[in-house]
C-alpha cells in the first residue's frame, strides 16, 4: 500500500499503541462492487496488521433513503460475511454495526450543533443525490449524512497516552469532502471545548481512488449506477462476471494504451488489472502492445473471476452460520461502544451536559 497518498507524517507504529484506523461502508446492496474492493476495502484488510482497526457496517447511513426493513437486514449480514471473507479478522480487526454502538447518533448530534447548515449544504455527494430524488424525496437525514459520518470517525479519535495519536480513514476519492468536513468539526470542537479530538487522515489509493463504470467509463462505478451492466459485483457468478468485462465500452481503436482523455474505458481496464495484479500500468501497456482488446480484456476477465471467485465461497459460507456471525458483530459492537462511551464521557463533560458523565 506504499503508493497510498496520506496525509498524515511519520512512521506508522511507534511506541506501544498502534495508532487507529476507522472506516465504514453501507449495507445498501446484495453485494459489495469492484470500486468498493479496490479504493477501500483491500486497504482495510491490509491495515489491520499495522493499526488499532475499527470497521463498521452503517446501517444508519443506509436508511438515508427509502429502504426495506428486511433487505437491511439481509444485507447488513452479507457485509460483514464479505469483509470476513475478503480477510477482516475479528481477532485483529474490531467488525460493528453502526446501529449497535448509539453513541454514533450521540456525537452526530453535538457535530450537528456545530455545522452551519450552507456548510452541509455544500457537500457535493448531498447536491447530487438531493438533485437526482428532488426535494419531497429528500430527507433531513441525507442531510446530516456527513455529520454522522463525522461522528463515525472521530468516536474512535485515540486518546491521549503512549502511542502515536493517529486516525487513519481509508477511503475512495468519494468521500474526501466528507473527510474535510470531519477535520473541519474537530478543529472547531477542540477550540470550543478543548483539545479532544485527533484530526483524521484521509488514506485515498493513488489509481484505486475511482474505479469507472463499465459501461460509462467517465462516471464513478456505483451501486445507483443506471445499468447493473455497468458494475462488478464482488458475489457476482463467474459467468456474468467475465461478460461484462468482455462488453465493457472501450474506443473504437485498438491499442491498449493509458489516455484518460481519449481512452478512458481502457484506462480504466489499465487501472483495474494494475490494482488487481500489483503490475504497473506502463508493464500492462508493454505486455498487450499490438495484440487488441480482446486477448487484454480475456485476461482481465480470468484477474477478476479467480480473485473474487474464492471470496464468494467464503462469504457464503459464513452466511450460512448466521448465529455465529451475529455472536461476531456482537463482539465487535461490545468493543466499539467501550471506546465510544470513553468518548461521549469525555464529550458529554467538555460540552457541559450536567451529571451523567460523573455518574458512570
Ligand atoms: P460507500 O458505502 O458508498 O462506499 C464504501 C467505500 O468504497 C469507496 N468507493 C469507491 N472507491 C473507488 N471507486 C469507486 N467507484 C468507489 N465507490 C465507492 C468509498 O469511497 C468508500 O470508501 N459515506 C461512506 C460510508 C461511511 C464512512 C464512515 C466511511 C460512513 N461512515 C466513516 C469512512 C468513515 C459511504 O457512503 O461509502
Amino acid at each position: 500500500m506504499s503508493e497510498a497518498s496520506d496525509q498524515s507524517s511519520g512512521p506508522v507504529t511507534t511506541g506501544t499503541v498502534k495508532p487507529r484506523v476507522l472506516s465504514g461502508i453501507q449495507p445498501t446492496a446484495d453485494s459489495f462492487h469492484l470500486g468498493n474492493y479496490l479504493g477501500a476495502l483491500r486497504q482495510w484488510v491490509a491495515l489491520q496488521d499495522t493499526h488499532d482497526a475499527f470497521y463498521c457496517v452503517v446501517d444508519l447511513h443506509a436508511i438515508t433513503v427509502r429502504h426495506d426493513p428486511a433487505a437491511l437486514r439481509r444485507r447488513t449480514r452479507v457485509a460483514a460475511a464479505q469483509l470476513l471473507a475478503m480477510g477482516l479478522d475479528p481477532d485483529r480487526a474490531t467488525i460493528f454495526v453502526q446501529s449497535q454502538v448509539p453513541e454514533h447518533t450521540e456525537l452526530a448530534w453535538v457535530l450537528g450543533c456545530l455545522t452551519g447548515f450552507g456548510e452541509a449544504g455544500r457537500m457535493t455527494q448531498f447536491k447530487d443525490k438531493s438533485a437526482k430524488q428532488g426535494a419531497t424525496g429528500t430527507t433531513v437525514g441525507l442531510f446530516t449524512y456527513p455529520i454522522l459520518q463525522a461522528a463515525d470517525i472521530l468516536l474512535y479519535s485515540p486518546e491521549p497516552g503512549p502511542g502515536e495519536r493517529a486516525l487513519r480513514v481509508p477511503v475512495g476519492e468519494d468521500q474526501r469532502q466528507h473527510l474535510e468536513l470531519t477535520r473541519t468539526l474537530a478543529q472547531r470542537f477542540n477550540h470550543r471545548f478543548g483539545d479532544t479530538f485527533v484530526l483524521p487522515d484521509a488514506s485515498i489509493i493513488e489509481g484505486a481512488a475511482k474505479i469507472t463504470d463499465l459501461q460509462e467509463p467517465t462516471a464513478k462505478m456505483s451501486k445507483s449506477a443506471s445499468s447493473p451492466q455497468g458494475i462488478i459485483d464482488v458475489l457476482e457468478e463467474p459467468g456474468p462476471m467475465r461478460k461484462k468485462i468482455m462488453r465493457a465500452v472501450t474506443d473504437t481503436g485498438t491499442e491498449v494504451r493509458f489516455d484518460e482523455e481519449g481512452k478512458a474505458g481502457i484506462a480504466n481496464l489499465l487501472r483495474i488489472y494494475s490494482a488487481l495484479e500489483g503490475v504497473s500500468i506502463a508493464d500492462l501497456e508493454r505486455r498487450y502492445e499490438g495484440s487488441g482488446y480482446g486477448r487484454f480484456k480475456k485476461d482481465l476477465a480470468a484477474l477478476v473471476v479467480d480473485t473474487f471467485t474464492p471470496i464468494r465461497e467464503r462469504t457464503l459460507k459464513l452466511l450460512d452460520d448466521q448465529d455465529g456471525l451475529d455472536r461476531i458483530l456482537a463482539d465487535g459492537a461490545g468493543r466499539a461502544g467501550a471506546v465510544a462511551r470513553r468518548t461521549m464521557e469525555v464529550v458529554r463533560d467538555r460540552v457541559g451536559f450536567a451529571g451523567r458523565a460523573l455518574d458512570r
